[in-house]
């Protein structure tokens, strides 16, 4: 049985008072919930975040660089995120991909190192617009795993999570409907079977992410193949991300 995984990403909202706020009640709301919580939050709430001593919900950053130190003006290590307590980081978001031009070879990259340094990546693959309307989305998100996974070990598989998240459902308020999300969740696992067997990839867990709400989170954790949620503006607020975390 895979631990069910909800994972709220912050992107670049809110300021340490309103981070450690939020957190401090969602720690309390969650405490007895049966499923992961994760919050990734900017660079600059996770210390503040880290000294609360949190009970349920653990913390990940949204992005680092491979490097273990040296001239990269403006990038943070895995050790910086570990040394400040994370558990997590969200590694090849598509604005990530997008905006800052990031590309598999840079993203497999920092999945390597995030493992290396004992982070667990949660790995951000989907297709444009474009791409789905031309029937190319199962093409594009097993090229996603498959160049994002290269070189993890059988033994690091696990710790790795995988979150498929059409680029056009975010922020939208489309999603993709459940069926759909479904089966294209079973490609990806499908592909990380062929990678690393089929018993391992059974383990690997597959969030969904894209305009998830409490209205709609049901339909997705309803599906035999997604194992979570990785959620963008409904993660903001207490009441919406509690209602996420109890489907
Ligand atoms: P929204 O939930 O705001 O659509 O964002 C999804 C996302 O990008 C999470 O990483």
């Amino acid at each position: 049985m895979r631990t069910p995984i909800i994972a709220g990403n912050w992107k670049m909202h809110k300021n340490v008072g309103e981070a450690v706020e939020m957190v401090r009640m969602l720690d309390e709301r969650v405490a007895d919930s049966p499923v992961e919580v994760v919050i990734c939050a900017p660079f600059t709430s996770l210390s503040a975040l880290s000294a609360l001593g949190l009970g349920k919900v653990k913390l990940g950053a949204q992005n680092m660089f491979y490097a273990d130190q040296g001239a990269y003006t403006g990038e943070i290590s895995a050790s910086m995120l570990e040394d400040v307590g994370c558990e997590y980081v969200i590694l090849g978001h598509s604005e990530r991909r997008e905006i800052f031009k990031e590309d598999d070879e840079l993203i497999n990259k920092k999945v390597l190192k995030a493992l290396e340094a004992n982070l667990k990546p949660i790995l951000c693959v989907g297709e444009t617009l474009a791409q789905r309307k031309a029937g190319e989305t199962e093409t594009v998100v097993v090229a996603q795993t498959t160049q994002g996974l290269a070189g993890v070990s059988a033994d690091q598989i696990e710790k790795v999570v995988v979150a498929y998240e059409p680029i056009w459902a975010i922020g939208t308020g489309e999603t993709s409907n459940g069926d759909d999300a479904n089966q294209v969740i079973a490609s990806i696992r499908q592909t990380i079977g062929k990678l690393f067997g089929s018993e391992l990839a059974e383990k690997v867990r597959i969030q969904y992410g894209g305009s998830v709400k409490p209205s709609n989170i049901n339909e997705f954790m309803g599906q035999p193949e997604i194992d979570g949620a990785l959620v963008g503006g409904a993660s903001l607020k207490v009441e919406d991300f509690v209602g996420i975390i109890k489907y």
